[in-house]
């Protein structure tokens, strides 16, 4: 975990021992570490369960989730809890769902690379406490953050494919379509829906014995 050894708040946040008192020390922080802070409502930690095996990284919070407090309560949550029923992962039970950056960027807009560099030792933080099996990737945002070698990325081309990734050796990183781009080009859906039936079929091989199936 990369320490900045000047900033006593965050290495407070950082040297959290459990996911509970990560969360808790992060939302007392009021973080102002970026820009973002001084737009946000809420900062945004995460959706669903801290012990499940599966992890999933959106880009940033939007408006709903902004004021809610809740990653992927939205219109492309609501997407995203749907199709993800529909092979029977309960997105509350089964899965963390966590963004790049934990406060929402003004009018939308993709998170900045400043702010991201900035936000991300907080999801390594929930990476290193929660140690999923797998990462869903949701997005070019997050691919793009989250594995840094990756430029000039074609969601076309990545979506589907497992990646794995030095800095985690025992996580298997599989990208997906962002639901909100399932909202934009519906069409996608069926895709998403094969992309999900492989994602089902791994954690049924791979996680049902281990017993780390939420
Ligand atoms: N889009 C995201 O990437 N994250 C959210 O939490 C909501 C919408």
């Amino acid at each position: 975990m990369q320490f900045d050894l000047f900033n006593q708040n965050v290495n407070s946040i950082l040297d959290a021992h459990s996911y509970d008192e990560f969360k808790k020390r992060l939302l007392e922080s009021n973080c102002g570490e970026c820009a973002l802070s001084k737009t946000r409502t809420h900062i945004v930690v995460d959706r669903g369960n801290p012990n499940a095996a599966v992890m999933a990284i959106g880009e940033a919070p939007g408006e709903n989730e902004d004021i809610q407090g809740k990653a992927f309560v939205g219109r492309a949550g609501m997407l995203m809890d749907e199709l993800m029923a529909e092979v029977g992962i309960d997105t509350n039970r089964h899965l963390l769902i966590a963004n790049i950056v934990k406060c929402r960027p003004p009018e939308n807009r993709a998170p900045h690379a400043e702010e991201a560099k900035t936000c991300i030792p907080y999801l390594k933080k929930q990476i290193q406490l929660i140690k999923p099996k797998v990462i869903l990737l949701l997005g070019a945002t997050a691919l793009k953050h989250m594995i840094r070698e990756k430029t000039n990325i074609s969601m076309e081309s990545e979506a589907g494919k497992w990646i794995s990734f030095p800095e985690y050796p025992d996580i298997k990183f599989m990208v997906l379509y962002h639901p909100a781009f399932l909202l934009y080009d519906p069409r996608k859906k069926q895709v998403m829906r094969e992309h999900l039936k492989e994602l089902r079929s791994f954690i049924n091989q791979h996680l049902m014995q281990a017993g780390r199936n939420g």
